[in-house]
């Protein structure tokens, strides 16, 4: 009697004598799996193709992925029958011989998963695991938000974007191979793999049944997950922030340098900087910007207490402290980098006026974090650049 999980009948009625439409995978089983495909879906597309301010839809769908994942380790261990970490035929000997079968021409119908299979599904997770990891380090990093903002520095969190950025081809093709192995068996061997996926049922014999849909047990381990993601979510995002606090604009500074573009924010330059510009006002790029001497000292003392030294934001590290010949912001070649795809019309327009209004798109350039969210390019100054 064959009880493991790989029982089987060689096709439709392989001489095992009595085989019947049963139930093969669980109910939880299959909502995760569906649920997994939509929520990985959106957090390609918005990955690869969405506009910066979309990262909150990107950070929702990874939120989506990070539960389900842990649900489903959890549905490892008290799964069922089929579900279980323990009936995954995993011993290289195992994947061998099936992919003998396989060159051969066949590939018998099993009611539990295949040796490609179960190594398929923990490659998979196992790279969604990794995805989700560096995606909160580079949330934490990059963008100073998430519950490791306040741990990890920004180049941390650069760096860990570029690993999260690798393992999300090598997921594109791990899912690839997942869509092959599954053509494969449905097309080739006539496998109804798709229906096991939905309906949840395949003709082996009743010996081989899932024992029930366990939906309760189901129900109650993915609040166990859901619970547990987010007290630790908001528990860790609820420390206080090391790398980013608020700045209180003085009356001088707000009055004397936001009269002719927006009063930037401190951390955008190093004091050094800041002491070259304040000091140079009487040719300041054409004008003359003088502001007397006790406005410059009580400027140049609030810009020094809070300039790009005191911060550990993407602005203050890619444009704070980049090195510029003009000091002018919008000159530092990470700069024009990231504004490269926006016409100088744009910026030209009423609506923008010039480079140096950065709170013209960046709702939140006041406070320095320029978070991706809050880049909106006003549509009149997007209609003059064409591109409405
Ligand atoms: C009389 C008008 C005027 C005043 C007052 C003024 N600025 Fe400017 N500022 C300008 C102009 C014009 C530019 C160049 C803008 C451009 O390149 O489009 C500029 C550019 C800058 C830039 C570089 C922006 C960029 O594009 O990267 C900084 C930083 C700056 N000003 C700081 C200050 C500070 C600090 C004060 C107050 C002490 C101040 N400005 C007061 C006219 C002014
Ligand atoms: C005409 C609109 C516009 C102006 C003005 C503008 N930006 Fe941006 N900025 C954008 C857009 C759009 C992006 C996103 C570009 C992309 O898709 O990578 C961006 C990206 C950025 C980023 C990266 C944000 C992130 O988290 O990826 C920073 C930092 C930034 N801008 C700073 C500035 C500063 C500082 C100024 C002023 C000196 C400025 N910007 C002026 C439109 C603008």
């Amino acid at each position: 009697m064959l009880t493991d999980g790989t029982a089987n009948t060689n096709g439709k009625n392989g001489g095992h004598g009595d085989v019947r439409e049963v139930l093969v995978r669980d109910l939880p089983v299959r909502i995760f799996h569906w649920s997994l495909v939509a929520a990985v879906a959106v957090a390609l597309l918005t990955g690869f193709f969405g506009e910066e301010n979309l990262l909150t839809v990107h950070v929702w769908a990874g939120q989506a992925v990070a539960v389900l994942i842990l649900f489903r380790i959890m549905w490892w261990f008290v799964g069922g029958r089929y579900s279980r970490f323990s009936a995954y035929p995993l011993n290289p000997r195992r994947v061998m011989e099936h992919l003998r079968h396989v060159a051969a021409g066949r590939s018998p119908l099993l009611a539990g998963h295949n040796p490609a299979g179960a190594w398929m599904i923990i490659i998979l997770i196992t790279l969604l695991f990794g995805l989700t990891l560096t995606g909160i380090v580079a949330l934490g990093g990059e963008e100073d938000l998430g519950p490791l903002r306040a741990w990890v520095s920004y180049r941390l969190g650069d760096a860990a974007e570029e690993v999260h950025e690798l393992l999300a081809w090598l997921l594109v093709a791990a899912i690839a191979g997942h869509l092959a192995g599954v053509f494969m068996e449905t097309k080739v061997f006539g496998h109804p793999l798709l229906r096991a996926m939905t309906r949840g049922t395949m003709p082996v014999p009743p010996q081989d049944a899932e024992r029930g849909s366990m939906a309760l047990r189901g129900l109650v381990v993915f609040l166990v997950a859901l619970g547990l993601f987010t007290v630790v979510w908001n528990g860790l995002s609820a420390t206080p922030d090391t790398r980013w606090r608020q700045v209180t604009y003085i009356k001088a500074y707000s009055d004397n340098c936001g009269d002719c573009h927006h009063a930037h924010h401190p951390s955008l330059r190093t004091a050094d900087m800041w002491e070259r510009i304040v000091r140079g006002l009487e040719d300041h790029y054409g004008e003359d910007a003088t502001i007397g001497k006790r406005n410059e000292e009580e400027i140049l003392a609030f810009l020094k207490a809070n300039s790009a030294e005191f911060f550990d934001t993407e602005a203050a590290v890619r444009l704070g402290r980049a090195k510029t010949k003009d000091l002018r912001i919008s000159s530092v070649s990470w700069w024009k980098m990231r504004h490269e795809n926006i016409p100088q019309q744009v910026f030209a327009s009423p609506e923008v006026g010039s480079p140096a209004n950065c709170n013209a798109c960046h709702g939140d350039a006041e406070t320095g974090r320029f978070d991706d969210a809050a880049i909106r390019i006003p549509r009149k100054a997007q209609a003059a650049g064409g591109q409405s």
